[in-house]
C-alpha cells in the first residue's frame, strides 16, 4: 500500500485495515480526504510530515500504518517501556533455554548404542535356513526368516562366515574376501538381505578373520611362487622336507602348525588347519590389504564385525620351541594345544596395536549420524582371563566394544549357585571400571548348553543372560532350547571331528528346528540336510512353541521385551544378594525408580529355600513376576522362604522406597550411573 497514491489509498488498505478512530479523529484533515476518496494535490507522506502535529497522537495505532505514524507512537514511554520489558524478556528466556539446554547434554547420561540395547544373534548359515533346498542353509533363507528377529525383540544379528571358500572349515577358510560363496548365494543376495535387514531396523554383523585365509586364495598361490609383492604375506621358513617342523608348535585342530609346500621349497605356519595358511602382519602389505576388505564391506553397508581368532593374529618371529606344560612328556606326544604353553603362538606384543588400526578404520565410518559400527573379538583366553579384557576400548584408544565372554560356557562343569557366580564374578570383576559386559553360552564351536547343562537348565539358563547386565548373544536355537545331535562317524563333516572325532563341532550345527515339517522346516527339497535334523524336531521347534505361552520360546520373548522396555533390567545397577549350593540370587534397580528386579535361580540338583530376611530393602513378601516353572508365576512368598525346584529361576518385580545398592557397594556394578527423575520422566548423570 502506498499513501502516495492519494486516490486510491482506501482502496488498498481494504476494510480489515481501516482504522475508525483514526477516520474519525481526522475527519477534517488530508487523511480523511484520502479516506473519502478526495483527491490531493501534494503526496501524502509529505502531508503527514508537515501538517498532522498533535491530532496524530489522538488517534490509535492500527494494522498498516505508515512508518512515519508508527514512529511516533514507538516513542511514547508505554510503548517504549514495553518494548524493553519484551526484548529483555526474550533475551533471557533465549539464556535459560541455552543454559537449561547445556545442563540437560551435560547431566544426560549416554543412550545405549544398538549393541548394548539387544542380544546378538549368531546365525551360522549353513544351518538356519535353505531356501533352494540343497540341503544347506543360505542367504536368501536368512532374508526369508527376519521376521523371527522380530519376534524375539532381536535388533542384531551375527552371521558366521558366507565369503567364497573351499569350506575345509565351513567358511572360516576363506578364498576371495570380496565374493559370496555360490553354496550361500550371490552379492546381489547379500544386499537384498542387508537392504531388507536395515528396513525392519535389524543390524548386520560379519565375521571377518584376519588370521588366515584359505590356501586357495589368490594371495597364498602368489606367495608360494614368491611373487615380489605376495613373497611374505604368509610365514615361510626353511625346513626339512621329510621331517617338516621347524618347531613343536601346533594347530589348534592337532599335529605340527607347519606344513611343507612343494612349490616354494619351504614351510608355511598354519595354527588351523594345513588349509588355511596363517598370514604374516609383520608385513604392512598385509594390513593395507585386510584395511581394504574391511573397508569393502563397510562401503556395502555392514553394521559390524566379530574378528576371529585374534589372539593367533601374530606369532613370535624366534621360532623357538613353546615350553611344554608337561616338560617330561615325549616331544613326539606333544599334539594338542594343551600340550603347550602358547606363549609364542598367541597374543604378542603387536597385536593390540593392529586391532586398534583395524578399530580406527571401522571408527571412520561410525561419524555417519546414527550408524554406528560395533566390533567384538573372539579370543578364548581360559584362566588369564586379563589378557581377555585388554581388548577393551581405554578412554583414550579405542579396540572392542567388548570381547566375547566365554566363561558361561563353563556353567555345566558344577550345577551350583555358587558356581554360577563365581562364573559372572570372573568377568564383572576383571572388566575395566564403566565397560558393558556380555554374555555367552552357546556357539558354533561349543556343545549347546541345553545338551551339556542339560534340558532342565535351558530356562534357567535363558533367563541368567536375559537378566544380567550387558549385552546376551543367543546361538540359533537356543531360543527353544535345542539340543546337540548323535552322529556317527562317518556322518562327521567338521575336519576338527576327522582329527578327533570327540573334537567334532557338527553336533551343535545341526539344522534349525522351524516347525514339525519335512527337515523341520528348514529344508524344503528332497536332498538330506548337511547334518541331520534333531530327532527331536517333531515337537521341538519354533512353531510349536509360538503356541504355547509356557514354552522356552515364550520365555525368551517375555524377558527380552521386558528388558528393552525396563530400566532396571536394561541399564541399572546389578547387585549380587546371595549364592550357595543350589541359588544364586541377585537384583536389579534404578536409582529413582521405586520398581526393581529380584533374582532367584536355582542352579543345582536339590530344591531350595532361600532366605533373604536380612534385607531390609525387600518388602516382607515378594510376589513372582515369571516363573521358569510356569506354574509358579503370580506366586507370593515370605520374603523368609523363596522356594525353588532346580533348574527353576524366579523374576520378582517389586516396589520400594529404599535403594540396595547404596547399602551394598562392593556387591553392586553398574556401568554408567544415572538416574529416573520420575516427575519429568528423564534420566539425569548423578
Ligand atoms: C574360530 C571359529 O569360531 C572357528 O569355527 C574356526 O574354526 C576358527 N576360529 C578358525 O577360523
Ligand atoms: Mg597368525
Amino acid at each position: 500500500m502506498s499513501l502516495g497514491k492519494s486516490s486510491g489509498a482506501s482502496v488498498e488498505m481494504g476494510e480489515c485495515t481501516r482504522n475508525p478512530s483514526y477516520r474519525e479523529a481526522d475527519s477534517d484533515g488530508p487523511a480523511a480526504a484520502a479516506a473519502a476518496g478526495r483527491s490531493s494535490p501534494e503526496p501524502a507522506a509529505k502531508r503527514l510530515s508537515s501538517d498532522a502535529g498533535q491530532e496524530y497522537l489522538q488517534i490509535q495505532p492500527y494494522a498498516g500504518m505508515p512508518k512515519e505514524v508508527l514512529l511516533r507512537y514507538s516513542s511514547q514511554a508505554r510503548y517504549r517501556v514495553t518494548r524493553e520489558v519484551l526484548f529483555w524478556l526474550t533475551v533471557a528466556c533465549t539464556l535459560a533455554l541455552v543454559g537449561i539446554t547445556i545442563a540437560v547434554i551435560a547431566l544426560s547420561p549416554g543412550c545405549l548404542g544398538w549393541w548394548q540395547g539387544s542380544p546378538v544373534y549368531q546365525v551360522y548359515p549353513r544351518s538356519f535356513k535353505d531356501s533352494d533346498g540343497d540341503g544347506i542353509g543360505d542367504l536368501r533363507g536368512i532374508r526369508q526368516q527376519l521376521d523371527h528377529f522380530l519376534y524375539l525383540n532381536i535388533k542384531s544379528v551375527w552371521i558366521s562366515p558366507f565369503y567364497r571358500s573351499p569350506m575345509k572349515d565351513f567358511g572360516y577358510d576363506v578364498e576371495d574376501f570380496r565374493e559370496i560363496d555360490p553354496i550361500f548365494g550371490t552379492m546381489h543376495d547379500f544386499e537384498e538381505l542387508l537392504a531388507d535387514m536395515h528396513n525392519k531396523g535389524l543390524k548386520l554383523i560379519m565375521d571377518f578373520i584376519p588370521n588366515h585365509t584359505s590356501d586357495r586364495h589368490r594371495w597364498f598361490n602368489l606367495s608360494r611362487t614368491r611373487d615380489p609383492y605376495y613373497e611374505n604375506f604368509y610365514v615361510w621358513t626353511n625346513c626339512n622336507a621329510t621331517h617338516p617342523k621347524p618347531n613343536n608348535w601346533v594347530s589348534i585342530f592337532g599335529n605340527s602348525s607347519w606344513t611343507y609346500d612343494e612349490v616354494r621349497g619351504q614351510c608355511y605356519l598354519h595354527q588351523f588347519l594345513k588349509e588355511q595358511p596363517d598370514l604374516n602382519f609383520r608385513n604392512p602389505d598385509v594390513m593395507k590389504e585386510m584395511i581394504d576388505i574391511v573397508k569393502f564391506w563397510l562401503d556395502k553397508g555392514v553394521d559390524g564385525f566379530r574378528m576371529d581368532a585374534v589372539k593367533h593374529i601374530l606369532e613370535a618371529e624366534h621360532l623357538r620351541d613353546e615350553p611344554q606344560v608337561d616338560p617330561n612328556k615325549p616331544p613326539e606326544l606333544v599334539t594338542t594345544e594343551w600340550d603347550l604353553h602358547s606363549d609364542y603362538t598367541t597374543s604378542q606384543v603387536g597385536l593390540h596395536d593392529l586391532l586398534r588400526t583395524f578399530r580406527a578404520e571401522i571408527d571412520n565410518y561410525s561419524r555417519e549420524p546414527g550408524r554406528y559400527r560395533f566390533m567384538v573379538t573372539e579370543s578364548y583366553d581360559y584362566d588369564e582371563v586379563w589378557k581377555t579384557m585388554m581388548y577393551y576400548s581405554t578412554s583414550l584408544v579405542r579396540e572392542s566394544d567388548f570381547p566375547f565372554n566365554f566363561y558361561l560356557l563353563d556353567l555345566p562343569h558344577n550345577k551350583s549357585g555358587l558356581w554360577a557366580k563365581e562364573l559372572v564374578n570372573l568377568w564383572m570383576s576383571n572388566m575395566p571400571k564403566g565397560k558393558w559386559p556380555n554374555w555367552v553360552v552357546g556357539n558354533h564351536d561349543r556343545p549347546r548348553i541345553s545338551t551339556s547343562a542339560g534340558p532342565d537348565k535351558v530356562r534357567v539358563i535363558n533367563m541368567l543372560l536375559l537378566t544380567l547386565p550387558g549385552t546376551a548373544t543367543t546361538y540359533y536355537g537356543e531360543e527353544i532350547g535345542m539340543q546337540n545331535i548323535n552322529i556317527t562317524d562317518s556322518q562327521i563333516q567338521d575336519p576338527a571331528g576327522k582329527y578327533n572325532s570327540s573334537l567334532s563341532r557338527d553336533p551343535e550345527r545341526s539344522p534349525m528346528q522351524w516347525n514339525d515339517d519335512v527337515n523341520a522346516g528348514f529344508s524344503s527339497g528332497a536332498n538330506s540336510t548337511w547334518l541331520p535334523v534333531h530327532p527331536n524336531y517333531r515337537t521341538l521347534n519354533v512353531e510349536a512353541q509360538m503356541q504355547d505361552d509356557t514354552s522356552v520360546l515364550a520365555q525368551y520373548r517375555f524377558l527380552n521385551r521386558l528388558r528393552s522396555s525396563e530400566l532396571p533390567l536394561n541399564r541399572g545397577w546389578f547387585c549380587y544378594v546371595h549364592a550357595d549350593a543350589q541359588v544364586f540370587s541377585y537384583l536389579r534397580e534404578f536409582d529413582g525408580l521405586q520398581r526393581a528386579y529380584l533374582m532367584v535361580m536355582n542352579f543345582g540338583e536339590k530344591s531350595a529355600v532361600t532366605d533373604l530376611s536380612s534385607f531390609p530393602e525387600f518388602p516382607e513378601r515378594l510376589k513372582v513376576l515369571i516363573s521358569t516353572s510356569h506354574q509358579n508365576s503370580g506366586r507370593e512368598f515370605p520374603k523368609s522362604q523363596i522356594l525353588t525346584e532346580p533348574g527353576e529361576g524366579l523374576m520378582i518385580r517389586y516396589s520400594t522406597d529404599t535403594r540396595f545398592n547404596p547399602n551394598h557397594q562392593g556387591e553392586c556394578y553398574i556401568s554408567e550411573k544415572a538416574c529416573y527423575l520420575e516427575f519429568i520422566d528423564i534420566l539425569y548423570k548423578c
